[in-house]
């Protein structure tokens, strides 16, 4: 069920008056999530107040424990649900959800893959050490430095994203005496938007070529020596619950694949990410098994109906393996009621951070739950907005949540699943640092990406006089 506000509402249908403002939902926040006995959010075991002291706020915190857990999960199901069809599954986690070393080290050491997107993301993962055998490069504009960078290092697959790019990269890899794995990203007409799909004949957008034109591409690739052909991609979109979206479109991509398997190898069939996470309560995701099982029968099915036999399958989620692990902790520092309508009052309750630290509400009306972090309260539940502090009516955080009435500026409010796309999409709107991300594994803490200060912003400003400049 989607959670996604109706244009609007002032209270969203989908929104409930809880029994208790203070609860932990399954499965929106960390597994390890807790409350301890002062009633104080422990992450990890660690209490969010003790988090604060250390590492001040706001704060994305992570637990590696959890990125761990997930990536091996989802590893295990899409092997699986391959394995009974005799094919091989790998697994691309897709950096762009939330990248830095030490992410692309746990989830190396967990057996998955990386898919960059840009020369930025390639740098951070060959800083971590993978082998860049294991990574793959995405992109609808690379640069030919990015493309060389690629080409030079040995990167696993290019995924290629236009006629331009092919002869590009041939040329590059031509001049560099390799042969550069290659997939063709294809728009299968199929995409979704939030957990609703829509098949079309034509999609009208910037990534990838017409289904119907791949076999024309796949023959010009094939006539370059420096390139050598594994497969199709395909990514139909993001935050996907069923599995009706994806088959529809393995349905349509298989056809064409079939197709091209009458001139040549086509080892690999690559069908994206998109899996869904739960933003508030009423989300449910598909359990991730059931979702690899249903997505890699209807591939067999597809390839049994036409006799071909069913191809090594590669995926590439993001979300769904950090997206849970992480939660923010802001300290609130106003609240105010607002008269929204003649009948509805809201409380603003108003936060150290905002939409430069998630920038999903205001990028794309994302939903997001909250929870005072630093206690609980008995105070009933009242309609809130968590907002940020920034010069924008739309830095909303928290559209819409039930807190305990009693929400007071100094309480370290929670925001939970935020562990994809909001570091990943951060800024410095109105100059503001971003903040650190903080680790948590085995009941330790451990700062993995350092905050921004002020200095940092001010560094990269030429028109600062230096020092010994500075006239009176
Ligand atoms: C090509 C491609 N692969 C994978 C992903 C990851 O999607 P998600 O994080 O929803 O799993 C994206 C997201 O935009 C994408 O564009």
């Amino acid at each position: 069920m989607s959670s996604h506000s109706p244009a609007g509402a002032v209270v969203p249908e989908w929104l409930a008056v809880p029994d208790d403002p203070n609860d932990l939902v399954e499965p929106v926040w960390p597994a390890g999530a807790a409350r301890d006995p002062r009633g104080v959010l422990t992450l990890g075991g660690i209490p969010a107040t003790e988090l604060r002291e250390r590492f001040g706020t706001p704060l994305y915190v992570v637990d590696e424990d959890a990125v761990r857990a997930r990536a091996r999960e989802v590893l295990a199901a899409f092997r699986e649900a391959t394995a009974r069809h005799g094919a091989r599954a790998r697994v691309y986690y897709a950096g762009k959800a939330f990248l830095s070393t030490e992410i692309v080290r746990w989830v190396r050491e967990e057996g998955l893959a990386v898919d960059v997107a840009t020369g930025g993301e390639l740098a951070i993962a060959l800083a971590a050490g993978a082998d860049p055998f294991h990574l793959g490069m995405h992109g609808n504009n690379k640069s030919m430095a990015e493309l060389e960078q690629a080409v030079s290092v040995g990167i696993g697959s290019v995924v290629l994203d236009s006629a331009i790019e092919i002869e590009r990269l041939a040329a590059i890899a031509e001049r560099r005496g390799v042969v550069q794995r290659v997939l063709v990203r294809v728009n299968s007409g199929v995409h979704a938007e939030t957990h609703d799909f829509l098949a079309t004949a034509h999609e009208d957008q910037k990534f990838g070529f017409p289904l119907q034109q791949a076999p024309e591409i796949v023959a010009r690739i094939r006539e370059l020596p420096s390139l050598e052909f594994m497969g199709l991609h395909c990514h139909i979109g993001s935050q996907i619950f069923g599995t009706a979206g994806f088959a529809e479109s393995a349905a349509r991509v298989i056809e064409v694949h079939a197709e091209l398997l009458r001139g040549g190898d086509v080892p690999v069939l690559n069908l994206g990410g998109g899996f869904g996470i739960a933003y508030t309560r009423v989300d449910d995701p598909t359990p991730i098994a059931e979702l690899a099982d249903g997505i890699v029968d209807a591939v067999a099915g597809e390839c049994a109906a036409r006799g071909i036999p069913v191809p090594n399958l590669a995926f590439e989620p993001g979300r769904t393996i950090v997206g849970r692990a992480g939660v923010t902790l802001y300290e609130v520092g106003t609240v105010k009621p607002v008269q929204a309508t003649a009948a509805v009052t809201r409380l603003y309750v108003s936060v150290d951070g905002g939409m430069s630290d998630n920038a999903r509400p205001a990028l794309y009306g994302a939903d997001f739950s909250a929870r005072i972090a630093s206690r609980t309260s008995d105070a009933p539940p009242a309609l809130a907005r968590v907002v940020g502090r920034h010069c924008e009516s739309g830095d909303i955080v928290v559209d819409a949540e039930y807190l305990p009435a009693d929400v007071a500026p100094g309480d370290l409010l929670a925001v939970p699943a935020t562990g994809a796309y909001c570091h990943s999409l951060s800024s410095n709107y109105n100059a503001v640092p971003r903040p650190p991300v903080v680790a948590l594994r085995q009941g330790t803490a451990r700062v993995i990406v350092r905050g921004e200060t002020i200095d940092d912003l001010l560094a990269r400003d030429m028109g600062v006089a230096a020092p010994n400049e500075v006239t009176e």
